[in-house]
């Protein structure tokens, strides 16, 4: 018999084991934002229990010291009305281990003094240096066997810088880890508008008879932040817009949306499915970069009403940069269900304002019956993932009167509206099923793999085309409006930000 698939992937409540968290990096900005935050609303809503947070860093720290940092870590409005009692609670399933990366016996210390419980989750919350040799050291201090408990390990973003950067870390994990112990987290794949990405094309009859080539004319997908490189120069001059946001974040979004459906919701069934997507991307090559890509920079501008400076007058950053800060791409599928289709990629730093959006842009009526025979706009399904978290539906209503004129109008869904909670954070539910052991929405070694080739394509393009222009474009605008040659001959246009 069948095993009820939805015993696996999305949207379950199930319980982990106990466990012990070890954070490598624990002393960094990840582990305050995030991970501590997340592993309280765990705690808070009774999905973990029987746990403890280990914090593995250089930092000359006490076990006091890491709990200090907890504590200060919940302080935020998101829980200013949790009661202290229960962040001391918290706090004190946290202990931490002194040592360096490469020290063989930090890992020692960490085997034989936190032996209980035996299922270990280890997240990389480090510089990707750092991983391989973690990773390793792991492995030989026996912490990545399993025949006590479970041995896990999530591993962040970037994984890898090119293709291959990403195949030799992968060996290097491959090495000391099997594929089922390895999470590669992409912290969109969390957000609950993006999982529900899936569930609005599989979980209902409608759209899916309309998803493809015959109906669809384009897609357009937006990452646009108000963010410039917040401190993050150093970093963001080694990746630039491409490495940054298109080869996780935006891929994972096109593959959601692009997708053929899945036989289950297991883990390896959704994955292949994405993988497939990965496969089908047109090669974007020295040949064709000049056509399907811009890339912008921004200078001195505005950001949410404040004036700030120019890319390369951030700190970290090269006075001569040519970084992408901005880039947007046209990319084609030779799938039977989207040949022809073009999606268009977009994102960017200091743009004029937060919005990440995905549109599907519907093809127009083959006869114009109505408003004197003018084209009417076209229809438009847009997922706002963030912010403003809904789903609205553009289409033409006629205007009330003695004629045909049309207007358009929407169907809007809005999860504060229709489901009134806030809505948890991505990596609340990724630790869960992490602990769980569910890698529905990680990525796998061979995912990976083929988004970096296809980006890889791309950074090899821009580098021996070095003509291609680097646009440059105010901060709080737009983008640059080179970005509209990406459109074609017809009238579409960029949604507005
Ligand atoms: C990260 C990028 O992966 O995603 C950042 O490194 C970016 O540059 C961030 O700001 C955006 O994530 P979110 O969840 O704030 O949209």
């Amino acid at each position: 018999m069948r095993e009820n698939p939805l015993a696996y992937g999305l949207g379950l409540p199930r319980e982990p084991p106990a466990l012990s968290v070890v954070i490598f990096g624990a002393s960094g900005d990840l582990t305050r934002r995030k991970l501590v935050p997340a592993l309280f609303s765990l705690f808070l809503k009774g999905r973990i229990g029987r746990f403890r947070v280990i914090g593995f860093a250089r930092r000359d720290w006490t076990t006091e010291a890491f709990r200090a940092l907890v504590r200060a870590a919940l302080d935020g409005e998101e829980f200013s009305r949790v009661d202290r009692a229960l962040k001391d609670a918290f706090a004190a399933h946290a202990e931490f281990v002194r040592s360096d990366f490469d020290d063989p016996s930090g890992y020692a210390a960490l085997r034989d003094g936190f032996a209980e419980p035996p299922n270990r989750l280890f997240y990389l919350a480090t510089p990707p240096d750092a991983c391989a040799r973690i990773v390793e050291r792991l492995r030989e201090a026996g912490l990545a066997d399993q025949s006590r408990g479970f041995a896990r390990i999530v591993v962040e973003k970037p994984f890898g810088r090119d293709l291959d950067s990403a195949r030799a870390l992968n060996a290097h994990v491959a090495a000391a880890f099997a594929e089922e112990q390895v999470f590669r987290i992409d912290h969109y794949l969390g957000k609950e508008t993006v999982q529900n990405i899936m569930l609005l094309r599989f979980g209902n009859g409608i759209f899916e008879p309309v998803w493809n080539n015959r109906y669809v004319d384009h897609v357009q997908i937006t990452m646009a932040e108000t963010l410039g490189a917040e401190g993050r120069g150093g970093y963001y001059e080694s990746a630039g817009a491409l490495r940054d946001m298109v080869q996780n974040h935006m891929l994972q979004l096109l593959c959601l949306v692009a997708m053929e459906p899945p036989v289950d919701l297991r883990p390896e069934s959704v994955r292949a499915e994405k993988l497939k997507v990965l496969r089908s991307l047109v090669v974007i090559g020295a040949r064709e970069v000049g056509t399907e890509t811009v890339r912008g920079q921004y200078t001195r501008g505005t950001a949410d009403g404040a004036e700030v400076p120019g890319y390369r007058q951030e700190p970290g950053v090269n006075p001569a940069s040519t970084v992408e800060t901005y880039t947007a791409l046209r990319v084609h599928l030779a799938s039977w269900r989207w040949a022809g289709v073009p999606f268009l990629l977009r994102t960017g730093k200091r743009l004029s304002r937060r919005a990440t959006e995905i549109s599907l842009h519907f093809r127009r009526p083959p006869v114009r019956l109505f408003a004197d025979g003018a084209a009417p706009p076209p229809d438009t399904l847009v997922f706002r993932i963030q912010p403003r978290e809904g789903i609205m539906l553009g289409f033409n209503a006629k205007v009330p009167g003695p004629t045909t004129d049309m207007r358009t109008v929407a169907m809007d869904f809005s999860y504060g509206s229709a489901f009134g909670d806030e809505l948890p954070d991505a990596y609340e539910r990724l630790l869960l099923d992490a602990m769980v052991g569910d890698a529905t929405l990680f990525m796998r070694r061979d995912e990976i793999e083929a988004s970096w080739e296809f980006v890889t394509g791309v950074l090899e393009g821009w580098r021996v085309s070095g003509a291609l222009t680097l646009e440059t474009y105010r901060a709080g605008t737009q983008g640059p409006a080179a970005a509209e040659r990406l459109l074609g001959d017809g009238d579409r246009q960029w949604r507005r930000l």
